[in-house]
This record gives structure tokens, sequence and C-alpha cells, in this order.
């Protein structure tokens, strides 16, 4: 392996790294800050009969990748074009190649044909969809396909370099993370990197990680050639483990987790989610757990809500709507596999209490099940009676956890 020179790094024997490094970027996909910047990693495979180019780059950086490409090989020697994933910051330069190498098919997943033609602005594009079990051999080169969707767009796949025993992964245990000594046995520690994107990125698609595990481990994988951050070449089970770790649900299914989650500014809102508390305590077959929004951090909110079956949510209503915390919150349920998951919303209120009707209608557009229970609203400060009342919620919500029939459909 040599990475001495940033124009010619090998991965293996005729295997070239021919990707990026953007240490400036600082927010990727809006969503994810990326403090070490990034990389989009694209590779280029020289066999005796051709060359097969893996994934591009970000449009704005395809004249680094194109002088890559020209350091190792003419255009007319490119036989293929596999595209992993059609996201721009992968495919961003494929335009611009196909023009370039007119003569070379792409590859891409079935799923991948209209957004393929829609990026080329081409119907006449010469392409082939490829799915597990399919291959191409090209010279002293076998490289072969598999399906991984949803990695996290519905396109996405994989494939194996069978001579180097290489796993061009697309997004999987992909990290933002930029340091150019490329190679997971050199950089620095991007362990929380690697975390916070599977977080970000895969851990809504959780079952179709365990789903791409099975396929992977039928090979015998010497390096994992990912898209972004190192490459991991070193000890690739380990992030193999790491994400099947993170993907699998170890918890007993008959033991339901309840996450009662307020905001408040008075201790109101507070008071009736430590009363619901009390009523969900001591039932059989429920875990719940009472936290306070403004001590919460995301990756706090998006652990609590990935392991809770059932969610209540609890708002003051301010100027007429529920305080940033509380839409912080909501908003990190985007990073989760939402179904089945249980929720309903209370608080206290000063004047008019929409707030509460606000975040049950954003539940019901999250997908989440909301039980047509009786409205939890509850002027200024909660009476003994009223306190009573949100234990009865608590126990109402915790039955319906627990599977109990309701007469209406949820949401
Ligand atoms: Fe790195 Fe999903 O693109």
């Amino acid at each position: 392996m040599n990475n001495s020179s940033e124009e010619l790094i090998e991965l293996a024997k005729d295997v070239y790294f021919i990707g990026v490094f953007d240490p400036e970027i600082r927010t990727f996909d809006i969503i994810m800050k990326t403090a070490n910047g990034s990389s989009y990693n694209a590779y280029l495979i020289k066999t005796n009969e051709g060359v097969i180019i893996v994934d591009t780059v970000k449009l704005e950086f395809q004249d680094e990748f194109f002088k890559k490409v020209e350091a190792l090989c003419s255009y007319d020697e490119i036989k293929y074009v596999v595209s992993h994933h059609l996201e721009p910051d992968h495919a961003g330069a494929i335009p611009e190649l196909i023009k370039r190498a007119p003569q070379a098919k792409v590859l891409i997943s079935p799923q991948a044909t209209a957004m393929l033609k829609s990026l080329t602005q081409s119907e006449t594009i010469d392409f082939e969809t490829v799915w597990t079990n399919k291959s191409i051999t090209l010279g002293n080169k076998t490289l072969k396909f598999l399906t991984t969707p949803y990695l996290h767009w519905p396109e996405t796949m994989s494939s194996y370099l069978v001579e180097d025993k290489i796993l061009f992964s697309g997004d999987v245990f992909g990290s933002h993370y930029c340091d150019k000594r490329l190679f997971e046995d050199v950089v620095g520690d991007f362990s929380y990197a690697f975390k916070y994107y599977y977080d970000h990125i895969m851990r809504p698609f959780k079952s179709y990680v365990l789903n791409a595990l099975k396929l992977y481990e039928k090979f015998e994988i010497k390096t994992i050639a990912t898209l972004h951050g190192p490459i991991l070449n070193q000890n690739p089970q380990k992030y193999i483990d790491l994400y099947r770790q993170y993907s699998q649900n170890k918890r007993d299914e008959e033991t339901k987790v309840l996450s009662i989650f307020y905001l408040t500014s008075y201790k109101n809102t507070r008071n009736m989610a430590e009363a619901i508390y009390e009523g969900c305590e001591r039932m059989e077959g429920i875990v719940a757990n009472v936290y306070d929004l403004a001590s919460l951090d995301e990756q706090n909110m998006i652990q609590l809500l990935d392991e809770s079956d059932g969610i209540l949510v609890g708002t003051p209503t301010i100027n007429g709507d529920a305080p940033k915390p509380v839409w912080d919150l909501l908003s990190c349920m985007m990073y989760l596999e939402k179904r089945g998951k249980v929720a309903q919303a209370f608080g206290s209120y000063g004047w008019s209490g929409e707030a509460i009707d606000m975040i049950i209608d954003r539940m019901k557009f999250l997908n989440f099940k909301v039980p047509p229970m009786e409205l939890l609203k509850i002027k200024l400060i909660p009476t003994q009676e009223e306190l009573q009342q949100c234990k009865s919620f608590g126990v109402e919500f915790c039955e319906i956890l627990k599977g109990k029939m309701i007469e209406m459909t949820m949401n």
C-alpha cells in the first residue's frame, strides 16, 4: 500500500483511491455536523483488459477527480463505471465522466435507473442493472454485486472485488472524517465520527443494515473501501461487529419502554409528567423514565427515542407554540425506524394550549401511533384532581402500549 502521494494511493495492487478530500465542509446534508470535514471516496481498478471506475465525487471537486483518473489511465480504457449510490456527493462527476468515456457501461442497481437518467439528462446512456449474485469479470478482476437497499437511499448497493477481498460498501461504514492519511491504521481516532455517522445516516434503516451484514458475512473481507472517511484496512471485522451491535434490538420484547419527556417553565408540566410517571412506574411489563428536555442534547434524544416503545411529550404553550427543545425532540424522530412506536402529548398552558395539538399533529405526520385518548391539557397549576387524571392518563397509555384494544383505530 502506498499513501505517500495523494495522487496515487493504492489499496491493493492495481486498485487506487481517486477520491477527494473536503476538509472545509462543516454541515452535511443539512443535518449532520462535520467537525473534521469529510472525503468523497472513489476508486479505480486496473485490469489487463481495461479499467473499472468505482463511484465518483461531488461536482465541485470533479477537476481533481479527473486529474487522478488521467494519471492512471486514458479514458478509452474505461470499460465500466460502477455507481453504488447516486447521491450527488458520489455521482456528481458521472455526467462528465460518461462524456469523456462514452464507451463505458454504467452499472447500477435497478432502483437507480430513473435517477441515473435524470442525473445524466439522457435516455440513451449505456447502462446495465446489477444485483446480488450478478458479477462482472474484466480481465483478471471480478466484481460481485450485493443488493443493499436503503443504506441509506432506496437504490444503494455494494460490491466485492474477489481477487483483492475488498468490499466496496457505499455509504455503509462511512465516517465524515477528513484525514489525508486515509487508512484506518494510520489516521487519528475517528470512532466518534463513525458512530455519529451511523446514528444519523444508518440508524433509521437498522433492519436493512442487518440484511446487508448477512450478505457481507459470506465473504472474506480484507478491506472495506468506504465512500466517506477512512478506508478500513486493519480490522474490518471490528466495524462489521459494531454495525451489528448498533442495529440489534437486544431487549426483552415483552417489556415496553416508556419515555416521558417534558419541558417546563413553572414546574406545572413537570408536575404533570411526574404524576403520569407515578401512574406508570409500577405497571407490570413497563419500564418508565422521565426526562427534562432542557437537559438533553440531540444525541441523548436520538438514543432515548430509539430505545422507547412509547413516547409521551409534555410541553407548555409559549406565544402560541411549543418551545424549541420540544420541536428538537420531534426532529430527532427522523433518525429512527419509527414503526410500532406509540406516542401522545400533554401539557399545562396559560391561555390557549395549542402546542399540545400541534405536537400531536406532528406525531401523526411522523407515522407514530397516536391513540385517541382524551387530550391532557391543564390550565396553569394542576389541582390534585387533575394530577390524579394525569396518573390515570399514564395507566391508560401503558395499557395501550401493552396491546390493549381500543375502539377507534390509532393513527
Ligand atoms: Fe455519501 Fe448518501 O451520500
